[in-house]
């Protein structure tokens, strides 16, 4: 395998989240394509209040050299068209040597079943691997099940941005992980 198909398609990342028996979790690990952004959508308008749109993506993707964009999909299915479902996607950018996380989703009938945990942990990783030795994040405050997701990687809270989103008021929770 090319480095460069190796680095897009990393099916279990060492030290990745493994599956209640010790196997080998289920998912799969890439970078994401302009092709998965009407795949991706649906997930997004169900996950957020204010979600990205497809132009953000598009953004991302094309304008922004210092964003990454993963995406998770089921290693165990049979790709239909040459294509498996995708699960969930994340994206963080690189500034400074810090990971900021934009973005953590899985799709509503993909969750707690290990997804969110895989994909944070791809996320950490590919931030690891490019360099990054902190990382940080803003959420909701209300937030609970992503909030124990970071607690559970080691985030903590550092500061809160009163009023932070447009559409309620609500405030923000800055978390960060000192060492990545
Ligand atoms: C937050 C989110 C990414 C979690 O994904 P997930 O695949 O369901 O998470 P996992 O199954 O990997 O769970 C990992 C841990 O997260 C926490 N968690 C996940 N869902 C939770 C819930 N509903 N309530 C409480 N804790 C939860 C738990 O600590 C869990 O560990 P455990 O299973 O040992 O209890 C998912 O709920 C989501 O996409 N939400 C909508 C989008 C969003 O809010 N993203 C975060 C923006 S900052």
């Amino acid at each position: 395998m090319s480095a460069r198909r190796e680095e897009r398609e990393r099916s279990m990342p060492e030290g990745a989240p493994r599956g209640s028996a010790g196997a080998p979790a289920a998912y799969r690990l890439r970078l994401m394509r302009k092709e998965d952004i009407p795949f991706v959508m649906p997930i997004e308008v169900l996950s957020y209040s204010l979600p990205w749109t497809e132009a953000a993506f598009e953004r991302e993707l094309d304008d922004i050299p210092f964003s990454r964009l993963l995406a998770v999909e089921s290693a165990a299915e049979k790709k239909d068209a040459g294509r498996a479902a995708i699960l969930g996607y994340g994206c963080w950018w690189m500034v400074k040597g810090e990971c900021h996380i934009t973005n953590v989703t899985v799709a509503p009938e993909a969750r707690r079943k290990g997804v969110g945990r895989f994909l944070l942990w791809g996320i950490l990783d590919d931030a690891r691997r490019r360099g990054a030795t902190e990382a940080t994040l803003e959420v909701r405050v209300s937030n609970a099940a992503a909030i124990a997701l970071y607690e559970n990687f080691g985030f903590t809270s550092v500061a809160m941005r009163e009023g932070y989103y447009p559409d309620n008021g609500e405030d923000a929770m800055v978390m960060w992980m000192a060492s990545l």
